[in-house]
């Protein structure tokens, strides 16, 4: 990697982030498609928001990821949202303007093109969706942009998901333990709970097998382990389940075109996968 005086800076800001693999997407994409700019980390602690974006809009860094607890906290010092951040009431790309910073919401459109490349429609179907944080969000708003009739949404805290989801009337909201009143079964399921993240990686939001009988394809928004104890329930039951690789690879290169103009090539996104995999220790084939 080259670096003179015309290398645009990057990075991602959160707190922790020690673990993330933004970094080697994001130089990744850079070097594939030979751009001059470098990517790093930077952890920015709650409460200092503002003026770290002022002084990064100062040095002049030309973008940042927003990851964990500042996703909202961003909103009010933007110099601009776009309609889909703005829907979803949370940021994770902010790219340089003539006043500060615009914000957009990228984690939205990598489940889309993650869901789309599945070869399931959920066109007019009701789906099941587990969780309802922040991954929650962008995933609820990307199934909708794919025509879901509506959402099953379970969660530990029914309260939290009503106060969320509930005023949306195609959205039924449910304990975790109430999945019995989903009719039917063959549905579409998206893991968007923390639970199963490493080092938790033997846990589930639902152990009982019942509720895996319901879904024939799903996907766990957590990649790390890369096969969740979800996905194996899933696949116990009979049906079909990924990880949230693809989303964090599809959000990542929605973000490298906002930050630089350039769209990531199919194989800069594949050989960004395989850099992941070879630092999860994971086998590449
Ligand atoms: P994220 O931004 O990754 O979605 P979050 O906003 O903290 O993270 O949301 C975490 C999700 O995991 C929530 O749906 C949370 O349930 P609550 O809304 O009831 O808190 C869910 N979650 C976390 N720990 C859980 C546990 N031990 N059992 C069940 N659900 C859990």
């Amino acid at each position: 990697m080259k670096v003179d005086g015309k290398t645009r800076v990057c990075a991602l800001m959160g707190d922790p982030v020690e673990h993330t693999l933004s970094p080697l997407v994001q130089n990744t994409f850079s070097e594939e498609e030979g751009v001059n700019a470098v990517y790093t980390a930077l952890r920015v602690k709650k409460g200092d928001v503002r003026t770290a974006m002022e002084g990064a809009f100062a040095l002049g860094m030309q973008g940042f990821n927003v990851t964990v607890p500042h996703k909202e906290a961003v909103i009010p010092y933007l110099s601009g949202i776009d309609p889909m951040a703005e829907s979803i009431g949370a940021v994770n790309t902010l790219v340089k303007d003539e006043e500060g910073y615009r914000g957009y919401n990228t984690d939205a459109l990598g489940i889309l093109r993650q869901i789309k490349e599945l070869d399931t429609d959920i066109k007019g179907r009701m789906v099941i969706m587990l969780g309802a944080g922040g991954a929650a969000n962008a995933v609820l708003h990307a199934m909708y942009s794919l025509g879901i009739k509506g959402a099953y949404i379970l969660n530990r805290s029914v309260e939290k998901a009503e106060k969320k989801f509930g005023n949306d009337m195609r959205n039924v909201i449910l304990p975790l333990e109430g999945f019995s009143e989903i009719p039917g079964d063959q549905y579409f399921c998206v893991q968007c709970t923390s639970v199963g993240l490493a080092p938790d990686s033997d846990a589930a939001p639902i152990e009982d097998p019942g509720f895996y009988k319901k879904i024939s394809r799903a996907v766990d928004v957590i990649y790390s382990p890369f096969e969740t104890k979800f996905m194996k329930l899933v696949k116990e039951a009979g049906g079909q389940a990924e990880n949230g690789l693809k989303m964090l690879v599809y959000q990542a290169a929605e973000s490298f075109k906002l930050f630089h103009g350039v769209e990531v090539k199919e194989e800069s996104i594949r050989r960004a996968e395989e850099k992941i995999k070879d630092a999860m220790g994971e086998s590449s084939s």
